[in-house]
């Protein structure tokens, strides 16, 4: 780790293109949605809080208000130039083929009112039709994702200077395999659901190989969402562990991440939350802590099953994530 353009937070250096990532990102993903003025001033104040990298998704609905928030940064000074920030966003799969993916691109470019992002995620490693308009979904609109000329037209983004890296959420070592073996352009990123109830052992290893960073999604267990719950916040052990050392079990999970060599996007639209989640750089975890975080049980949150239904190709996509913890 190194020192980021964020304000005190360390950065990791992603391969295959000379950038550095914060390694706290702040999440722009509500459950329940919120207003897009809602999310464009908790931004503003994330910014004044110190956060440098944002994680957006066209499926998140997020990029308008985020772009509009980067806009109002640099009118209040608070920022001098947008390269001072890493913003990552990420391909829906409704779009996800070949020909689709530059004007996808360039449709969230347009959406973040910038020029280029840093960082472009394959969202879900499946593709669905265009008419999908909610979940869960029938089966006719559901596809495998072709990895090879997805990714072509992911290289292709790159190399227009739309993005400064690409990379891939929710992929499983076999997804990555698969990737590995055609890609030009090896992924700099795999964004995945990862906290202290599910470590994915198997996939950093895989990934650490490879020169793949792993970012992990949902590091607090997602508290409130439709997705998640208490598990990591109400969490016996990290309850201990955070009283022993006066820190939260937020706190404990973002700084075991981050001793992890993770990165972590976590959503917090809150003042003091969003401040106590990048606390977490002047001090550690002693190695009896870790230990007893490493032995817990683990439980996945998300499940492709729970969002799409209990298809075929969702529940193959679900057991191959199953077999990477
Ligand atoms: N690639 C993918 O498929 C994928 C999937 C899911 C999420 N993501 C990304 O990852 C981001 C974060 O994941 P997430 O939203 O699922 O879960 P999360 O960051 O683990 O949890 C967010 C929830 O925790 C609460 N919270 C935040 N900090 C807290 C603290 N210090 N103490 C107590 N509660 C706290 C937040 O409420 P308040 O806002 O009220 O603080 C919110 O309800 C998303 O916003 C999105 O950008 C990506």
């Amino acid at each position: 780790m190194e020192p980021s353009m964020a304000i005190g937070v360390p950065g990791v250096t992603l391969s295959s293109c000379d950038l550095t990532m914060p390694v706290i990102g702040m999440g722009t993903s509500s459950s329940p949605p919120v207003a897009p003025e809602t999310t464009k001033a908790a931004i503003v104040e994330a910014i004044k809080a110190g956060y440098r990298h944002f994680d957006t998704a066209f499926a998140y609905r997020t990029e308008q208000p985020l772009g509009e928030a980067i806009a109002e940064a640099l009118r209040l000074g608070l920022i001098k130039s947008r390269d001072e920030l890493f913003i990552t966003s990420k391909l829906w799969s409704s779009f996800a083929e070949k020909d689709l993916i530059v004007p996808s691109i360039r449709m969230s470019l347009r959406n973040l009112q910038l020029d280029y992002i840093d960082l472009y995620l394959i969202h879900w490693p499946l593709k669905l039709s265009q008419e999908v308009r909610q979940m869960p979904v029938i089966r006719e609109h559901i596809f495998p994702l072709d990895i090879k000329s997805v990714w072509e037209g992911m290289e292709e983004c790159k190399n227009l200077g739309l993005t400064k890296a690409i990379g891939v959420s929710n992929f499983s070592c076999k997804k990555l395999e698969e990737l590995l073996s055609t890609a030009k352009i090896p992924p700099a990123v795999n964004q995945v659901e990862m906290n202290p109830l599910w470590q994915q052992k198997k996939l950093r290893e895989f990934c650490k190989v490879r020169g793949i960073h792993v970012s992990a999604f949902s590091p607090l267990g997602a508290n409130n969402t439709k997705w998640g719950d208490n598990r990591i916040l109400e969490c016996d052990v990290l309850e201990e562990i955070a009283k022993a050392k006066g820190k939260t079990t937020a706190q404990i999970s973002l700084r075991w991440l981050y001793e992890q060599g993770v990165s972590s996007i976590a959503k917090s639209f809150n003042n003091e939350r969003m401040k106590q989640n990048l606390d977490i750089f002047d001090w550690s975890l002693t190695e009896e802590e870790s230990n007893k975080i490493s032995q817990l049980p683990q439980r996945k949150g998300i499940t492709f099953e729970s969002i799409l239904g209990p298809h075929d190709l969702v529940l193959e996509l679900d057991a191959e994530s199953l077999d990477d913890c």
